[in-house]
Parts: C-alpha cells; structure tokens; sequence
C-alpha cells in the first residue's frame, strides 16, 4: 500500500566471500525474505583494496584491518539494498553476533550461526547506522562511485 512506504528504511548488506564460495547465497536470499525485507539493488562485484580502505576507512587503525582487506579481496561478494521498516536494526539482529562462534553459542538462528565460521569469516555485513547505511548505500549503487567497483560475472 502507497502511504506506508514513508515508514521503509534501506540498509547496505554484503555477503562476504565466505559465503559466496560455501554456496549460502539461497539461503541468505530466502532469510531474508522470509523476514519481511525485500531486496531493492543487488550486485556481484570483486573488490580491490582500494575499494575495501575506503570502506572500511573507520576501521583503518584496527590490528585486524589488513586481514579485513585481505579477506575482503579473496573473492566475489555479493552486495544488497535491503528495505523494510527498521531495516538498519532488523538486519543487524537478523545476522547474529559478529563473532560467529559466539554467533552459533548464543543466536542460533542467526545468519552468521548458519554460514559464519569466525571473527573475520563472519559471512555478512550490514550498516550499523542510518548514517552509514546512506554512505555505504552510495558507496556501491551511486552515480560517482559505481564505476569504481568493478562488476563481477554472475557465478
Ligand atoms: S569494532 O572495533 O567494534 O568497531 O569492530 P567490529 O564492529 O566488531 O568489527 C568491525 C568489522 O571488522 C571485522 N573484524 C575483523 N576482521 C578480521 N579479523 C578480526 N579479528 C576482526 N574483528 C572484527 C568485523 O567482521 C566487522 O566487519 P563488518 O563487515 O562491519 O561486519
């Protein structure tokens, strides 16, 4: 129904090469639209350490974040517009914990329990904002930024 699309709200999420090559894709998909979102973008595309600096650039001082941007260029990844009411906040209960042993121990039904194996092969991202949904958003479906990522061939 029309008036109720003022209350949507879209998050960025990513299903991150551990997922793409353990063949969770379906499974995430149909979570997802068993939970009431639909998928608004979505796109395949292999990330260069470029792009994975600038986006995880808050990131940038962590100990971990050269295995982040390793980790992040080992392969494809599959990138979504998710859209429903509290789409920021659902997403991120709906994907777990972002260690996913403690994923497994604690939110068994979460995405990460399902596909995830640890700190950094956690299987999924999602914006924790609505600021960093808007950045993240743009950052792969907007106008200037879109030629900077590189497609990927679908699998
Ligand atoms: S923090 O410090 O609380 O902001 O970090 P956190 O939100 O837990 O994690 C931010 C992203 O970094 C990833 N991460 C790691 N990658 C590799 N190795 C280690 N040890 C590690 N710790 C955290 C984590 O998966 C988060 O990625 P996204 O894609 O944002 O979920």
């Amino acid at each position: 129904s029309s008036c109720a699309s003022s209350n949507k709200e879209r998050t960025l999420a990513i299903v991150k090469p551990d997922g793409l090559l353990g063949n969770y894709t379906d499974d995430i998909k149909k979570t997802i639209i068993e939970y009431g979102f639909s998928i608004a973008e979505e796109k395949l595309v292999q990330l260069d350490e470029d792009n994975v600096r600038r986006f995880y650039a808050e990131h940038s001082s962590k100990s971990f974040f050269s295995n982040l941007v390793t980790y992040m260029t080992s392969g494809p990844v599959l990138v979504m517009v998710l859209e429903k009411e509290s789409a920021i906040a659902d997403w991120r209960a709906l994907m777990g914990p972002t260690d996913a042993n403690k994923a497994k121990a604690t939110h068994p039904h979460s995405i990460r329990a399902m596909c995830g194996r640890d700190m950094e092969k956690n299987c999924v991202h999602g914006s924790d904002s609505p600021k960093s949904a808007q950045r993240e958003i743009s950052f792969f479906f907007g106008e200037v930024s879109t030629d900077k990522v590189t497609e990927h061939d679908e699998l």
